[in-house]
């Protein structure tokens, strides 16, 4: 069985076109390689190009971008506290480097500068979980969607059919972002909302969105 399987209702093409990425970019041999031939896996891509937009894999050298990120006022107020200290975000890459249960993008724009960072981690079986999505103040507004559209298409490319995350009930746009994508709550806590997405429901909001990424990703490892 191929690792990449189209997604179902996809009357868009962009099954096709996230095939053709993945099939570029060799992940099926990829995953064969890690003996994940049957399933989907986190493979850290050194490049992903998009639209505006591309993602590189994060290194030690990101840490004190990511601190200075994670630590500002305004965009720290609804994800985990993250220390000032340079040292431990540098020692948390090292182990990162090391490990394949994660992927952790540093987003930037046309211009090579940084904007923000994006993370796939937890996989449960076939679906994929983002977060410490973070955008800076003062980058084209198309950024977060076409951020989240970049995010879903390489997922879909590493054989992922559903997505599944976990929001702030305070960080009210974000979860409305989510609810618009087609996100379903599956779940509460006192802080968090539970959600998770369908393959169906990506496809339909890659094709609705599709003026933000109209060619689809190219993966670079
Ligand atoms: C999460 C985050 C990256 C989202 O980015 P954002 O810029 O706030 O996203 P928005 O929902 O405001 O969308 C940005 C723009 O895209 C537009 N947009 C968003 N979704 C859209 C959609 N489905 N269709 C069309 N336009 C859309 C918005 O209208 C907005 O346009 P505007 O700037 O002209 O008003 C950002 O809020 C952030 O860095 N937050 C701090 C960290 C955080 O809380 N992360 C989430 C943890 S779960």
């Amino acid at each position: 069985m191929s690792a990449v399987t189209p997604p179902t209702a996809d009357q868009s093409g962009i099954a096709a076109q996230i095939q053709t990425s993945a099939l570029e970019a060799g992940i099926a041999q990829r995953l064969a390689q890690r003996d994940q031939a049957v399933g989907p896996a986190y493979l850290k891509a050194k490049k992903i190009f998009g639209h505006k937009l591309s993602m590189r894999n994060a290194t030690v050298a990101d840490a004190s971008y990511i601190v200075a990120l994670r630590t500002d006022e305004q965009k720290s107020r609804f994800i985990s506290s993250t220390s000032a200290n340079v040292k431990p975000q540098e020692q948390w890459l090292e182990k990162y480097a090391r490990d394949d249960k994660q992927i952790y993008f540093i987003i930037q724009n046309m211009e090579g500068e940084n904007i923000g960072t994006v993370r796939l981690y937890d996989q449960q079986a076939d679906s994929f979980c983002w977060g410490s999505w973070i955008i800076q103040a003062g980058s084209a507004s198309s950024s977060s969607i076409e951020s989240a559209l970049m995010v879903y298409h390489y997922a879909l490319a590493l054989g992922f059919q559903r997505a599944h995350f976990d929001v702030r009930k305070a960080n009210e746009s974000v979860w409305k972002f989510h609810e618009r994508f087609g996100a379903k709550k599956t779940g509460e806590t006192a802080e968090d909302l539970h959600y998770s997405i369908a393959a169906s429901d990506i496809i339909s909001s890659l094709n609705r969105y599709a003026k933000f990424l109209p060619k689809g990703i190219q993966i670079q490892f």
